[in-house]
């Protein structure tokens, strides 16, 4: 369906539990507290919610956490969403520790391709930013994706002083195998208000320097809003999701559920109109409605550059990105 500015809203993002098995800091503090498991949406409603979010033109899905992959029988999920017929694709965000243990599961759910967390391959630094060590794992269940036929993209979020020189190495995974790799800025949301971002404009400098040959990609690589490059002899391409320093927002295709039921209009603001009650409780057209409310709520544009605008308090974590 389309929005009050236009836009045609065809995606939302799932997220389906809060807990994580690793501890990013700009994402998901020590202290943070976790929402009882019964306040969180059951399969069956979440997929309640899909079939009702179809009818009015949603037809890609990203399941996103916390990470899914710590929630039980998550390929479960998968293949319910994808046996709604009108359903074009469902993918997933994961930090791939347990990615490889689960591919064979998720390939046969039906899961059309993967987005994994990864912002450095340095094994310190990556102990470092998110607590735990598992970079291996990560790196060997890119490959085993990639070998298997899913589609993969890795995101990295860039901070100055802590892996903004390791931009180059993190290109030589789309240099070596057909991957995207796609830097995307720190947003001013939960802990990561108190973290620096790199700006993906210098970083574009940067890379022309080194590969004066890079181009810009115009074929569609996925529902969001990166902007992407080929450089010559990589076989997969180099995405730029700019938050802070581009604003991407004419181009939003989304609607963003909580694992809890709330359905967020924009990442940049704490409104939310909530389905739990009406999924326990009422019928499936007043799901729908709701969904079309959440929709017509959304908002024109974030406001990350203009900071005291920002009303959404929740950690990243609790939203799922
Ligand atoms: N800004 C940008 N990206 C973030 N992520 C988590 N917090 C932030 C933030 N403040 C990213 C993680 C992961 C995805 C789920 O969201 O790095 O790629
Ligand atoms: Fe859409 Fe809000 Fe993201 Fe902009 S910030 S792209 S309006 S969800």
């Amino acid at each position: 369906m389309k929005d009050l500015h236009g836009r045609t809203i065809d995606y939302m993002r799932i997220s389906i539990t809060d807990r994580c098995n690793l501890r990013c800091k700009y994402c998901m503090p020590q202290d943070i507290s976790q929402v009882p498991m019964n306040e969180i949406l059951t399969y069956e409603e979440i997929a309640d919610v899909c079939r009702e979010a179809v009818k009015l033109g949603i037809r890609k899905f990203k399941i996103t956490g916390g990470e899914p992959l710590v929630r039980k029988e998550c390929t479960s999920l998968i293949r319910k969403i994808k046996e709604i017929p009108e359903v074009e694709q469902v993918t997933m965000t994961t930090n791939g520790i347990l990615l490889e243990a689960h591919l064979e599961a998720l390939l046969l759910a039906g899961l059309d391709a993967v987005n994994v967390s990864l912002d450095t391959l340095d094994e310190k630094r990556y102990e470092e930013i998110t607590g735990f060590t598992g970079l291996r794992s990560v790196l060997s269940a890119i490959n085993a994706a990639l070998d298997r036929g899913l589609r993969v993209k890795v995101n990295a979020v860039l901070q100055p002083g802590v892996n903004d020189e390791e931009w180059n190495r993190l290109l030589g995974l789309a240099k070596k195998r057909n991957l995207d790799v796609r830097f995307i800025e720190m947003m001013p949301i939960g802990a990561g208000k108190q973290y620096r971002t790199v700006s993906n404009e210098k970083l574009l400098q940067k890379m022309k320097m080194v590969y004066p040959d890079i181009q810009k990609d115009e074929r569609i690589h996925g529902n969001g809003p990166a902007v992407y490059y080929r450089i010559p002899g990589f076989q997969g391409s180099i995405g730029f999701i700019s938050a802070i320093h581009g604003v991407f927002c004419d181009r939003c295709n989304r609607i963003r559920m909580t694992a809890t039921g709330e359905l967020k209009p924009c990442l940049c603001y704490g409104d939310t109109v909530s389905v739990k009650k009406v999924l326990r409780e009422g019928n499936s057209d007043d799901v729908r409605a709701l969904i079309e409310q959440a929709v017509l709520g959304k908002p024109k544009m974030h406001c990350f550059a203009q900071r005291p605008g920002i009303t959404e308090y929740k950690n990243m974590v609790q939203i799922g990105g």
